[in-house]
């Protein structure tokens, strides 16, 4: 797997703030990104929006199957009611790869509390959902997104 060594990382819903963010941040710490997204002009105007932040074209972007297609490892971000759905459309593409899954299982209207499954864990049932092919991780659930933002900008305040 390439993604530690400067490798394809994607995110799935990187057109919000969750996933743009992590991807800003990856990019910015010169990953190469791939932004993924259900309709592949949202995922360009995302794409051209972080290369033109950072000055570097270090994020590209595609639909949510080509990026994880073409990604090492994939980052899901979206509501957690798409969870499921949007896993289910590329998991084809995950076999052999990690998926590193940002989604709060959160239902409308109530959003302040954590609704989990049955079974206790968001994570563990996606994992159950995937097969042991797939490593699953649950990651930055409790990061808010402007932190993403604010690293970046504490990074170039210490680079003058
Ligand atoms: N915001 C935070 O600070 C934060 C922190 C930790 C965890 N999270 C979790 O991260 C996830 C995303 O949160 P967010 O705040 O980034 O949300 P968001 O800004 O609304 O972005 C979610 C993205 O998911 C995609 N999406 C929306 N509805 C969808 C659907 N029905 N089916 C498939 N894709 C859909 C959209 O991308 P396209 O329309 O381009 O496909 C959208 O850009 C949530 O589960 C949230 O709990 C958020």
């Amino acid at each position: 797997m390439r993604g530690r060594s400067g490798g394809h990382y994607r995110s799935l819903g990187g057109t919000g703030k969750e996933g743009g963010g992590l991807a800003l941040r990856w990019a910015h710490r010169g990953r190469d990104i791939i932004i993924g997204s259900r309709s592949p002009e949202r995922a360009a105007a995302a794409a051209q929006a972080m290369n033109d932040r950072l000055g570097v074209k270090k994020v590209s972007a595609a639909s949510n199957q080509e990026a994880a297609e073409r990604a090492d490892i994939v980052v899901l971000a979206v509501p957690y009611a798409a969870q499921t759905s949007t896993v289910d459309e590329v998991a084809t593409h995950l076999q052999g790869k990690i998926l590193i899954d940002v989604t709060v299982p959160l239902v409308p209207p109530k959003v302040t509390r954590v609704q989990l499954p049955p079974g206790g864990s968001a994570v563990e049932a996606m994992q159950k959902r995937l097969g042991d092919t797939v490593r699953v991780v649950s990651a930055f659930r409790t990061s808010q997104h402007t932190i993403w933002m604010i690293l970046i900008k504490s990074w170039n305040v210490m680079r003058l």
